[in-house]
């Protein structure tokens, strides 16, 4: 049975994008991990950071992890900060192989133009220094716990699945 295609990286590198297309060629069901919190909780990512902290988003995020990654033959799309816990990373791993969406600070702070104020941990006045300091701090944590590294740079959103497609020995 072929493993769960799971899709890491940091925020606006374009796992859920890639999740949905990869997922429409496929033809199977893709899971994003931040919208099952949103729809669980009944409220946005931002909310739950505003309202209970990012702890406690942390504890929802593994929980729903633990449940996601039991599942089977499914397209995984994570949150950025998933990697901080080893145990998530462990569960992932189970059924699924890991892909790292690589993605320099520059394509990253370009994507983010339009979607950084979804991001609570971004809502910063010197928000594009965050991202350089945040990636700077988990760039090892990112790369050691994941299979295979795709990088992103300069790439279509077909040219990155078609890579994923290709180290999993798929054509279509
Ligand atoms: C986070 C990334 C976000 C979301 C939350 C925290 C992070 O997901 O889970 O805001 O710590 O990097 P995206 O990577 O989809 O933006």
């Amino acid at each position: 049975m072929r493993k769960n295609i799971v899709l890491t990286g940091f925020m606006a590198s374009g796992k859920s994008t890639v999740a949905k297309v990869l997922s429409k060629k496929l033809k199977i069901r893709y899971i994003d991990i931040d919208r099952y919190i949103e729809r669980k909780e009944n409220m946005s990512i931002k909310t739950i950071f505003n309202k209970f902290g990012e702890k406690h988003f942390r504890e929802l995020e593994s929980k729903a992890v633990n449940k996601i990654s039991k599942q089977r033959n499914v397209i995984i799309s994570t949150g950025g900060g998933v990697i901080l816990n080893n145990k998530n990373i462990k569960s992932l791993k189970k059924r699924g192989k890991i892909f790292l969406l690589d993605a320099s600070p520059k394509t990253v702070i370009k994507n983010l133009k339009n979607s950084r104020r979804k991001r609570p941990l971004l809502s910063t006045r010197n928000w594009e220094g965050r991202v350089y300091d945040l990636m700077n701090n988990r760039k090892n944590l990112y790369k050691k716990s994941c299979d295979y590294v795709i990088s992103v740079d300069g790439k279509s959103i077909n040219e990155i699945c078609n890579e994923i497609l290709e180290i999993n020995n798929i054509s279509l």
